[in-house]
């Protein structure tokens, strides 16, 4: 049997990048899925996957309360409840601190921090009343190890992002639901190519890539990391295994940050 056959798994920002990697992961793995985003193609990407019998595809805003319940609704309805929930959504962007604009901080914050949140806490309504405990892995940042420049708002969403996580790991922990965080260095998306340009604009007179090649050789293992990487300790916490963790905040970079 495979390990995650009886589950149900919903993935936010699953239509792309790391979250449709965390999707691909957990339909091999014999979930069923239901991938989450502000995007016109999430039920393509879904489509898209292996086991499409197994996925669906759900249009929901993180930073709207009633979105985030129908998504949960939506899953409950589909495939009758939901076992793990990966809250994976997330936005950048990079500006001198005058630049910085209001909007930028509010908008970053709400879907990074409050997004996070409101799924959480939707999770945990249903997991408790199903009874049957629960996993929550929520996407923090190696920013939320240490800030970097010209992200003083997306640093502070993900660092908020770890906060929460142990506030509610504490919370739930007698319910049979674990709470955990992880921490991606640099993995090859949409997200980084940006971070490519703007930081590489910003920083020096970097080519397309080159900012990424450079700051790859600070990894010890001098690679970016892939989708996949991502997805090999996703499954671990949404696991059986990892029935006695909780509350972690975990780096999975190859080693570029070490605490
Ligand atoms: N790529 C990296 O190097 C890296 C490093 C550290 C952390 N992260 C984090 O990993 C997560 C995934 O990033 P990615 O690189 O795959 O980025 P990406 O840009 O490829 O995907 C982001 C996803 O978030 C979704 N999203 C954005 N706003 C949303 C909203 N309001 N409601 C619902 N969905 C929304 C998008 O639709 C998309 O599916 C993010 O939380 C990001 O901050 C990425």
């Amino acid at each position: 049997m495979k390990r995650f056959e009886d589950s149900t798994v919903v993935i936010t920002g699953g239509n792309k990048g790391i979250g449709f990697a965390l999707a691909q992961r957990f339909v091999e793995e014999g979930a069923r899925v239901v991938v989450a985003s502000v995007d016109a193609d999430v039920e393509d990407a879904a489509a898209r996957l292996d086991a499409p019998d197994r996925a669906r595809g759900f249009h929901c805003d993180v930073t709207d309360k009633s979105q985030v319940e129908a998504l949960y609704g939506f899953a409950s309805a589909e495939f009758g409840g939901v076992d793990v929930s990966v809250q994976n959504a997330g936005i950048i962007t990079i500006a001198k601190v005058e630049d910085l604009t209001e909007g930028e901080w509010d908008a970053t914050l709400a879907v990074n921090t409050k997004g996070v949140f409101l799924c959480c806490q939707e999770a945990i309504r249903r997991m408790r009343a199903q009874g049957t405990g629960g996993r929550l892995i929520n996407t923090a940042s190696g920013q939320a190890r240490s800030g970097f420049i010209y992200t003083p708002h997306y640093a502070a969403s993900k660092f908020g992002v770890v906060g929460l996580t142990q506030s509610l790991a504490k919370e739930v922990a007698l319910d049979g639901i674990t709470v955990n965080a992880i921490c991606p260095g640099i993995i090859e998306t949409d997200m980084w190519d940006y971070n490519d340009r703007v930081w590489g604009k910003m920083l020096g007179d970097y080519g397309p890539g080159e900012l990424m090649q450079a700051w790859v050789q600070n990894i010890p293992m001098k690679r970016a990391g892939r989708g996949s990487d991502v997805a090999g300790l996703v499954a671990f916490l949404a696991s059986d295994d990892a029935a006695y963790i909780t509350g972690q905040t975990i780096n999975v970079d190859g080693g570029l940050i070490m605490s």
